[in-house]
């Protein structure tokens, strides 16, 4: 078993051997992945490694927190941190059609990655010291599947911190090529990782930007985040986060639809719950919740966030639906 002391600590042993004294960077996205590889490698070189996290405005609620604060706290990681919410809202203006949307955001992902990237060679150069690795918390199923590429990738186009570009100026380090997503978490807890970041279901790289079906706005997003965190704390506290792979909350900012409220119309939109079991994500069937806990959900979403008047759930499995609405 990888993650019995001794294997930790001789793959902590093996990172610091390919590092030696130089100097690293890693992405951070907020996902799993990212941090338990950016966590071995802090355990392994300390302060040669330099994490970035691009804030692209697009996560979901507390989520940059958990980076920025808890993530940091938990390590002692050295972060960089690029706050490009303006940027992305900047370049998303007006753009409603979601491939448009993915390759944007991807556009400007690493873009931004990049100006930070070159901020921190000059930071290091200023030492005369030069960056020779980047981190990327590859695993196992992605080695796997790489080169032939799985079936969806012409579906919809990827993104994520591991699809960085192969920037030949850096050695790669990939200390998680031999795990599954289980063994991840299972490192990451031993490292001492916070569980809402070790335990965060998967979440797509382009973030809230696919998950507002009309073209992306602040006062969308806020909406969107504050619908997002309801479901999701009401799924926690119904103690079924277990028994659901990922539940994609959607707003369908293009729909309105009338609805009633005390002695007034209303005229709002509709926010869709996604709910899938999956076992890789490749196929997925819609979620059997307890009506009780979609109650819930729906009467808290329709009187706590404003602009939303009617809750609808997904109940279309994969294949023909996919998990995300974009
Ligand atoms: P779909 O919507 O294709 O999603 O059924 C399958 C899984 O992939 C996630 N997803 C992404 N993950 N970058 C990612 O890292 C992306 O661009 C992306 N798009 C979708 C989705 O959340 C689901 O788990």
């Amino acid at each position: 078993n990888w993650t019995t002391g001794n294997i930790l600590e001789e793959q902590i042993e093996r990172i610091r051997n390919q590092i030696g004294d130089a100097r690293v960077i890693c992405g951070l996205s907020g996902g799993v992945d990212s941090a338990v590889a950016a966590a071995l490698v802090q355990r392994a070189v300390g302060d040669q490694l330099t994490c970035v996290f691009v804030d692209h405005g697009l996560l979901r609620e507390g989520e940059a927190e958990q980076v920025e604060r808890d993530f940091v706290a938990a390590t002692g990681v050295k972060l960089y941190i690029a706050n490009e919410q303006e940027r992305f809202l900047t370049a998303l203006a007006g753009v409603s059609d979601p491939e448009t949307k993915r390759k944007i955001i991807g556009r400007e992902f690493i873009r931004a990655f990049e100006e930070a990237e070159l901020a921190i060679i000059a930071e290091a150069a200023a030492h005369g010291e030069k960056i020779k690795f980047l981190v990327q918390g590859t695993l196992y199923p992605d080695v796997v599947e790489s080169g032939g590429g799985e079936g969806a990738a012409n579906i919809k186009s990827h993104h994520n911190v591991g699809g960085l570009p192969e920037d030949l100026q850096f050695e790669l380090v990939e200390p998680l090529r031999a795990l599954f997503k289980d063994e991840v978490r299972a490192v990451g807890a031993q490292l001492g990782l916070p569980q809402e970041i070790v335990g965060r279901q998967p979440f797509p790289g382009p973030g809230l930007g696919i998950r507002i079906v009309g073209d992306v706005t602040k006062e969308r997003l806020d909406l969107l985040r504050k619908a997002d965190a309801i479901a999701r704390a009401e799924l926690t506290a119904a103690g079924l986060d277990n028994e659901v792979w990922q539940m994609p909350v959607v707003l369908l900012a293009d729909v309105r639809s009338v609805g009633v409220m005390g002695d007034g119309r209303t005229y709002g939109h509709p926010i869709v719950l996604r709910p899938v079991s999956s076992e890789d994500a490749m196929t997925a069937d819609w979620s059997r919740l307890p009506y009780d806990l979609l109650a819930r959900i729906s009467n808290r979403i329709t009187n706590e966030v404003d602009g939303v008047n009617r809750v609808v759930l997904d109940v279309t499995s994969k294949p023909p639906g996919t998990i995300e609405w974009e």
